[in-house]
């Protein structure tokens, strides 16, 4: 025999202890919990991939009309009854169907959605996420407190007056050659005029008709996925990018930026180590960034493809492109020399301003 039982404890539905059991393994009775709760959202297993919330919608209530452009949900209703719509728009909600106790709902990723408590007593239901929606340990008590925590999450982290907001192909502050040997004029001229303006013009056709056509940079950055993400995200990308140099840059940041870098890192030079080990690190082709918290902790990223640290709620502040088509004229493969000339061509004020 292969298993060895040394305890064995069953959960047991009167131990009910409502909190985040993160990503722990946890056997508990769903049923039980759902009942016992009365937040309007309690989270209850945060892991990886996967959430689990507990809700309670007061009589007369709902969970609120929404859509998450990518992420499938499942709920369970274990008391009360419940009107369910779905559609393809806010307006639209062509799908409505009656459930209760023991129903599920399944709610596709893209689809808006509401369910609507049409009984006489608190809708009680649990709910699972597939990735992630809600920060660990998240409990909102109404409805009204949920709602004021989702729009701080999907809150702008640029204004959107920035230069590097532009859908347009961004104007280059500098002569195309001034930022040599860093960058060769060769290089800007393809990197900038041949490769950002491809991205640009992509992305005006794939949002063209989109509930994307009149959004701005970052929302599409975090909002979209596959063509027009990967449109998107190189254009924001390259902008910060190529408004972060300067001729007559190089030398170190300032203020807040400089005490930030130093309590993270200990020192600039320790922090350049790290930010060029990581852009040497990075497989195949991607973007390394140095990236501000809410409470302007800094982390560095490294992202694959269009990625962008904005998608995990992070604003970016320093990039270094680690696609060839950044370096190969100047460098061919050699990466690292080219992470390393672009320190001399920094312009700190500019990303200081970003942070
Ligand atoms: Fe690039």
């Amino acid at each position: 025999m292969g298993w060895s039982i040394t305890s064995c404890n069953q959960a047991s539905t009167s131990d009910v202890m409502l909190k985040d059991y993160g990503a722990e393994p946890t056997v508990i009775n769903i049923d039980a919990y759902t009942m016992s709760n009365s937040n309007f959202r309690t989270a209850l297993w945060t892991g990886v991939n996967l959430q689990s919330t507990l809700m309670s919608i007061p009589v007369g209530g709902d969970v609120g009309l929404e859509k998450h452009p990518t992420i499938d949900q499942f709920l369970r209703i274990e008391e009360g009854t419940a009107q369910v719509v779905m559609g393809d728009t806010e307006t639209s909600l062509t799908f409505v169907k009656t459930a209760g106790k023991d129903f599920a709902i399944f709610v596709p990723a893209g689809k808006w959605h509401n369910i609507i408590n049409t009984g006489n007593k608190p809708l009680k239901l649990y709910s699972i996420y597939s990735p992630v929606q809600h920060p660990f340990g998240t409990i909102h008590e109404t409805q009204e407190e949920a709602e004021e925590a989702e729009e701080a999450e999907h809150q702008h982290l640029f204004n959107k007056n920035e230069n590097f907001m532009t859908q347009e192909l961004i104007q280059l502050s500098y002569a195309t050659n001034a930022l040599e040997p860093a960058i060769s004029r060769q290089t800007i001229d393809f990197h900038h005029g041949k490769h950002l303006q491809a991205y640009v013009n992509n992305l005006k056709n794939l949002i063209q008709g989109t509930e994307f056509a009149n959004a701005d940079l970052e929302t599409i950055v975090k909002e979209s996925n596959g063509a027009i993400f990967n449109n998107a995200g190189q254009i924001l990308n390259h902008n910060l990018y190529f408004t972060q140099f300067s001729p007559t840059g190089g030398g170190k940041p300032s203020g807040r930026l400089a005490q930030a870098i130093d309590a993270a890192w200990g020192s600039f030079e320790n922090f350049q180590k790290e930010f060029e080990a990581a852009g040497v690190g990075l497989f195949g082709s991607g973007w390394v960034w140095l990236a501000a918290d809410r409470d302007g902790k800094l982390t560095i990223t490294k992202e694959s493809n269009a990625g962008n640290p904005l998608t995990k709620g992070l604003k970016p502040v320093l990039t270094f492109d680690v696609w060839e088509h950044a370096y190969y004229l100047d460098f061919q493969n050699r990466r690292a020399d080219q992470l390393k000339s672009l320190w001399s061509i920094i312009d700190w004020k500019a990303v200081e301003n970003r942070y």
